[in-house]
């Protein structure tokens, strides 16, 4: 919302993200030019998959063009098409939807926990009919789904599980790692996420032909024998050599940007604890501890002020930020077709009126912090009850 162009070439402008590239990326990008490997054939390509599954506790890794394109493919590979449907929480970005929607099944649709954000595994069970083939869980800013439930149900109702893991990469659930528990697991590699890759993304799973379904969805169903003879529609989702290196550089630093996320977490909580009117990231459940991803706020219902005002406030003062995400079921590319009529999700809708995160990339300093908060308390001072 804030950060445009101009702003981010702002000396005092705070962006809500900015990377931290200062490992082995230089090295080994220049690596990928020097050898003359750029597209996806190059080596760090297969390096960087094995080294991700390996640390994210997965069998395969197939790396691809963006978070989104990961669920597209995720969605295809489990067979999902015409008749199905699939669950999924409206509080989430629009990339979980597309493929459910263009395969030409059924969004079905659950509301979120108004305390962790995360979709309300309580609403699941009343959702599931008989045409229900899969569960899409996403974790969402920092904390992780409470899985224990949707195991259960996926169990008991013989339904496959998708894991968009895209905000989560080194999160855990009950000490088992977030990214394994999917039949597919989804990962982003977006400049904002915990390791990135500028664009990109991965497909995680333990199942060999699921593994080898995805390379070929990746690949525009490319056969072996007679190449350019196509069977299905495909994509062209390949991950280039140049995105890999980028990922294996910031792949050995994952332990240390977590604990950044987590430090960055805890000093805005520090920070902005007496600030009265507005609901902070909760900071642990019972089965994980907030990873921050982004730092998230949520205005009080009893505040006559929803987040816009706020966010508009805070990009006078240099502060870059972000609305939460509008929920899909009130998304006009749906509403225009009717699709979730007379559906409502009162958390979600209150969450992205109300709802809002400061900047909160891993390259923000001490100073930033301070400075965010400062101008965010004396905002709130202004604001009438
Ligand atoms: C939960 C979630 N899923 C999927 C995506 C899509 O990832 P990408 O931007 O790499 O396509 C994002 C992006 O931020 C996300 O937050």
């Amino acid at each position: 919302m804030c950060d445009t162009k101009e702003k981010l070439t702002m000396k005092n402008f705070i962006p809500v993200n900015q990377p931290l590239l200062s490992g082995n990326e230089k090295k080994y990008l220049a690596e990928c030019v020097d050898s003359g490997w750029i597209s996806s054939e190059g080596p760090f390509v297969k390096k960087f998959e094995k080294e991700f599954s390996k640390r994210m506790g997965r069998k395969y890794g197939i790396a691809v063009t963006n978070g989104t394109s990961a669920i597209d493919a995720a969605v295809e590979a489990l067979g999902i098409g015409p008749g199905d449907e699939v669950i999924l929480p409206t509080f989430t970005i629009i990339s979980c939807i597309l493929q459910i929607k263009r395969c030409g099944a059924k969004p079905v649709l659950v509301d979120s926990d108004p305390i962790t954000w995360n979709m309300d595994t309580k609403q699941i069970e009343s959702k599931i009919t008989e045409k229900t083939k899969a569960i899409m869980v996403v974790h969402i800013y920092g904390l992780p789904v409470d899985m224990d439930p949707v195991l259960n149900i996926c169990k008991k109702y013989k339904l496959r599980l998708i894991e968009d893991t895209a905000e989560m990469i080194g999160q855990t659930y009950k000490n088992r790692p977030c990214g394994t528990f999917g039949d597919i697991s989804t990962v982003s590699f977006y400049s904002n996420k915990h390791i990135t890759t500028g664009e990109g993304g991965m497909i995680l799973t333990d199942d060999e032909s699921i593994a080898e379904h995805c390379r070929e969805i990746r690949n525009l169903y490319f056969q072996e024998k007679k190449r350019f003879v196509h069977h299905r529609l495909g994509w062209n989702m390949r991950m280039t050599n140049i995105q890999a290196a980028l990922g294996l550089a910031q792949l050995e630093r994952l332990d240390e940007f977590v604990k950044k996320k987590r430090w960055i977490g805890n000093k805005y909580n520090e920070l902005l604890n007496n600030l009265s009117g507005v609901q902070l990231p909760l900071k642990k459940t019972n089965y994980a501890s907030n990873i921050y991803w982004v730092y998230g706020l949520v205005i009080e219902k009893s505040l006559n002020q929803d987040s816009f005002e706020i966010m508009k406030n805070l990009s006078k003062n240099n502060i870059g930020c972000r609305s939460f995400f509008y929920p899909l079921h009130q998304q006009p590319v749906f509403t225009k077709e009717g699709l979730f009529k007379e559906e409502s999700y009162p958390v979600a809708e209150q969450l992205y009126k109300k709802g809002f995160y400061l900047p909160s990339g891993l390259g923000i300093t001490e100073k930033q912090i301070i400075k965010v908060c400062e101008i965010l308390i004396k905002i709130f001072k202004t604001i009438e009850v």
